[in-house]
């Protein structure tokens, strides 16, 4: 049992919770020392000096991890940084984040993915990074994808755009396929978008607002399905919104192409109906959807169409969000609410299993990243999404499915307030969370 790299020193007792390990949920007391959980039992010692978190009618499981985080740190710190990001992502009940490459300058190149990684190694929650697949996000040459794999680099994509040109689109799977890494795709086909801010339907009728149909999606999910199983690239979606998205992916599955998946909270609990007054705060890309392809999704979730729920936390000025609808930059907060609005849709509203809550917040999200320790970590990243056991490094969560808050957006870590959320009542809130053994929230307070 080696203390993983940078694990926290001190005995941390976690008493009074149901514990998610191999066997299921279990009533269990744990105590970590040395950033690895030491021993696991209906009631055990504390050792001296331990802090004693308490658990009791909350779930203890691995700390989850988000695929798709916007940290925006370079070029964009007045949204967010990775100092108020990975706090927020902490606070959140994460673990790792995966830092989405659409930075000024992009992570296109060594020295920014170095620059991102360095940076992040002492947050409360590990970064990760996500490559660029092409120079600038510009849709034709491609990044230096064997340098940025060098680094730990295991996701590749231009999110924020997908890639247009599907010769590009081939060539980098190509790639991703001889460096093992994975090509993850933003699907968007602008031609068909045809600038379209909101879903094309009846609220984009009503309100005046051009639309872009679900097609614009689906087109690039059919595409890559078929550049993927051409090319034998590991190929990640990225938030997919629609119903017809969640059946080329189960119809791919089936035929065995090597697809992953993911949803974001917004997605799985808001509709175009919430445009009505034409707040930008949800204006997001993918744009919100009718509420077929909400249930679509969920069921797809529920049923491991859908492997993952990553938010697409995408952090903006108010001097940007507060502009007019259609000048407006699309994305919403979402880590500080993630398990909340996921908990509530999946588990509490579709009777989702507290098993598949943790696969879709955790599990599957850290082996889609390779943190589930099958990866390169030359920046020390721990291992991540495991069930509890003994011997596991304690990347864990206490999660409070019962408690009920209202979300004050200026109570936020996020440096940005712009969540579609705000004043709403959520169930259910992350209690305390630890990273390699530390304690990085107590009692739903960042401790650093
Ligand atoms: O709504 C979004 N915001 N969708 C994206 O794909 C990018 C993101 C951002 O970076 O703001």
């Amino acid at each position: 049992m080696n203390a993983p790299f940078g694990a926290f020193e001190h005995p941390v007792v976690v008493a009074g919770g149901q514990v998610l390990t191999e066997r299921g949920l279990e009533r269990l007391d744990l105590v970590v020392h040395q950033g690895i959980v030491v021993e696991l039992g209906a009631s055990v010692d504390h050792p001296a000096g331990a802090t004693v978190l308490d658990a009791s009618g909350a779930l203890v499981g691995p700390s989850f991890v988000d695929l798709h985080t916007h940290l925006r740190e370079p070029g964009r710190e007045q949204a967010e940084t990775i100092e108020t990001g990975t706090r927020a992502a902490a606070l959140g009940g994460y673990g790792a984040v995966v830092a989405m490459p659409n930075t000024e300058p992009t992570m296109d190149t060594a020295a920014v993915v170095h620059m991102v990684l360095e940076r992040g190694r002492n947050a409360p929650c590990e970064v990760a990074a996500a490559g660029a697949i092409t120079v600038g996000r510009l849709g034709a040459q491609l990044a230096p994808m064997a340098e940025l794999a060098a680094l730990g680099v295991e996701l590749f994509t231009d999110d924020g755009t997908g890639v247009q040109d599907g010769g590009v689109a081939r060539r980098a799977m190509d790639y991703c396929r001889g460096l093992g890494v994975t090509y993850a795709e933003h699907c968007e086909d602008l031609a068909i978008a045809h600038g379209g801010c909101v879903h094309e339907g009846a609220w984009s009728a009503l309100l005046g607002l051009p639309g872009q149909p679900a097609a614009a999606e689906e087109a690039m999910v059919a595409r890559d399905l078929l550049l993927a199983a051409t090319t034998g690239a590991r190929l990640h979606l990225l938030h997919l919104s629609t119903a017809g998205s969640v059946e080329l992916v189960r119809q791919a599955k089936a035929r065995g192409v090597a697809v992953t998946a993911e949803v974001a909270p917004h997605h799985l609990s808001l509709t175009d109906a919430s445009l009505k007054g034409y707040d930008p705060c949800f204006k997001v890309n993918p744009p919100l959807r009718p509420a077929e392809h909400l249930e679509a999704l969920l069921d797809g979730l529920n049923d491991g169409t859908i492997d993952a729920v990553a938010t697409d936390h995408a952090p903006h000025t108010p001097e940007l969000k507060d502009l007019p609808f259609d000048q407006a930059p699309p994305g919403m907060l979402g880590l500080e609410t993630a398990a909340s609005i996921t908990y509530e849709q999946l588990v509490a509203g579709r009777g989702a299993t507290i098993e598949r809550f943790f696969e879709v917040m955790a599990t599957q999200p850290a082996k889609i990243a390779r943190l589930d320790g099958t990866g390169a970590r030359p920046f020390g990243h721990s291992v991540h999404g495991q069930r509890v056991a003994v011997g596991t490094t304690a990347n864990l969560v206490v999660f409070d499915p019962e408690v009920r808050w209202t979300l004050e957006v200026d109570q936020l870590a996020s440096k940005a307030t712009n969540s579609p959320f705000s004043g709403a009542r959520l169930v259910g809130k992350v209690r305390h969370c630890l990273l390699r053994g530390e304690p990085v929230v107590t009692d739903a307070r960042s401790t650093r």
